[in-house]
């Protein structure tokens, strides 16, 4: 089956959802209605460690390349994380990416935790808990995190235009894209050693100003990522798996050791395939061609985990490794990504629209959406202690309610986890507990604007359908530059 595929919009029913996911031999639960409080799977408060949330509805970060060049928030940022607080989810993924150092900024409005941006960080999440409580009800169930990162290869600290890449290992296809050479030094295991304690140190920060956990992000193609498929780097960061798991290891002891209490989240790229480029045979002036994989001698070995309907045997058998091995140092809180938003898109965010630097869909933009919530079904299954954030639901647009109440009764995941939904409309998961009517006028239905606008050098944001973006200066520049 080739594209155009059918819009979810002209999708009328549940039923009619139903039939077209059998059509595709995809398995993925949906209720027939949505449920409104208490009825609702997706209203049930959930404790573990001394901790609570009071709803599965997790928000996960996104960031917006809008932070000032010092990597302080600006009206934008705040702007964003009161959405976050208003939507009413009661478990706030890390709120975005933020550089534990200047020179693992992937942009350089990426915010940045250092003594002196502490107070205004502090603020969003203040800022965050205010709207909550003004909008939903009172805060003290709500579970905040911040996401630590440092870029890696993808690093752009000083210049939008400027990759700045810190790699691990040479890798046959990415050294291309971003303009490594040969002679290009590689991240030194004592510079990963120094690495490792700026990530305590953010940390603590983090719990000084009253973040609850904090994400040590290990997805799309980041750092932390890089490490998992590090398989023929030398010396103690790399080969065997005990090795591509020691710069975790330590953040870990480093954070139990300075800052008791916090806890710990990872978010996962669980699997990944090779990256997809256009294909230039169906490309044309105005058009993206059909994204097809990059071609590799050999078989290529630069994954962290196996495409689930792919024909690997145990295809999620590494993430469920790694997910036993955080299981092991009392990390129980895991939010199941995939592959990398600069190099396959379309596992990692389906969209029926795809964003400047990616390619039109090789696949019915579904069976992404199916794959990336089973991957989270299967690790559930696997690791039963592990509280598993999903995701991937975005895509699913009039049908996101009725599918995440499902998914959580029936074990699939802990959290149903929304990312571009909330920038177009953030107060759905309250209007699903309340009301159980949408706006549908607000739902996102995938253009992937808020991914090509920074690709393009400028903030994010819901250009189509916020009005705030849309009728402002940026929103005119936006469409001018995409015009273009
Ligand atoms: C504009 C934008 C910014 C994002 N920023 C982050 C980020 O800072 N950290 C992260 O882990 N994922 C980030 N993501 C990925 C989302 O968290 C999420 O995984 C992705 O959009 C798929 O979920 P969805 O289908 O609900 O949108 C971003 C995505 C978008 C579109
Ligand atoms: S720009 Fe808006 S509608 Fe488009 S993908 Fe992003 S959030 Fe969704």
């Amino acid at each position: 089956m080739t594209g155009p595929y059918p819009r979810i919009s002209k999708i009328k029913s549940t039923a009619e959802l139903k039939g077209y996911l059998d059509k595709l031999g995809l398995e993925l639960p949906c209720d027939e209605a949505i449920l409104t409080a208490p009825d609702s799977p997706l209203s049930n408060p959930i404790e573990w460690n001394g901790q609570r949330a009071g709803n599965r509805w997790a928000i996960h970060p996104m960031e917006g390349w809008d932070g000032t060049t010092e990597g302080k928030p600006t009206d934008l940022t705040r702007r964003r994380w009161k959405n976050f607080g208003l939507s009413g989810a009661k478990f706030i993924w890390g709120g975005e990416a933020v550089a534990v150092r200047h020179d693992g900024r992937a942009n350089p409005n990426q915010l940045l935790i250092n003594d002196t941006n502490l107070g205004s960080i502090e603020s969003l999440r203040e800022n965050l808990i205010a709207a909550h409580r003004e909008e939903v009800g009172e805060p003290d169930d709500l579970y905040i995190g911040l996401q630590l990162t440092h870029s890696g290869r993808f690093s752009r600290p000083n210049e939008k235009t400027k990759p700045e890449p810190r790699a691990l290992y040479p890798h046959p296809i990415l050294d291309r894209r971003v303009k490594i050479e040969n002679d290009d030094p590689l991240f030194s295991d004592s510079e990963i050693d120094q690495l490792i304690e700026d990530f305590v140190i953010a940390a603590k920060r983090a719990a000084t100003i009253g973040f609850q956990f904090v994400d040590i992000k290990h997805c799309h193609g980041y750092l932390g990522h890089e490490f998992l498929s590090s398989i023929d780097r030398e010396g103690k960061y790399g080969g065997i798996f005990e090795n591509r798991t020691r710069f975790l290891d330590e953040i870990l002891k480093g954070i139990r050791a300075e800052a008791p209490g916090l806890e710990v989240g990872v978010r996962l790229s669980a699997f990944d395939v090779l990256p997809y480029r256009p294909d230039p045979e169906t490309s044309t002036e105005r058009k993206l061609g059909i994204g097809i994989p990059e071609e590799c001698q050999g078989e290529y070995q630069y994954h962290f985990g196996d495409d689930p309907f792919g024909a690997a045997d145990e295809p999620l058998g590494d993430a469920v490794q790694f997910v036993q091995f955080l299981l092991d140092r009392d990390v129980r809180l895991v939010n199941i990504s995939c592959g990398s938003p600069y190099y396959n898109p379309h596992i990692q965010r389906p969209a029926y629209f795809p964003p400047s630097d990616g390619y039109q869909p090789p696949e019915e933009p579904l069976i992404g959406v199916v794959r990336l919530l089973t991957a989270a079904k299967m690790i559930k299954k696997a690791c039963p202690e592990a509280l598993v954030v999903g995701t991937g639901l975005t895509y699913l647009q009039d049908f996101i309610p009725q599918v995440s109440q499902a998914l959580v009764r029936e074990g699939w995941m802990d959290f149903a986890g929304v990312g571009r939904l909330v920038l177009s409309y953030p107060e759905l998961p309250h209007d699903v507990l309340t009301t159980g009517e949408l706006k549908r006028k607000k739902i996102c239905r995938t253009f992937s604007d808020c991914t090509t606008a920074p690709r393009k050098g400028m903030a994010s944001g819901c250009f189509p359908l916020d009005p705030y973006y849309k009728n402002s200066e940026l929103g005119e520049a936006f469409r001018k530059l995409k015009s273009g």
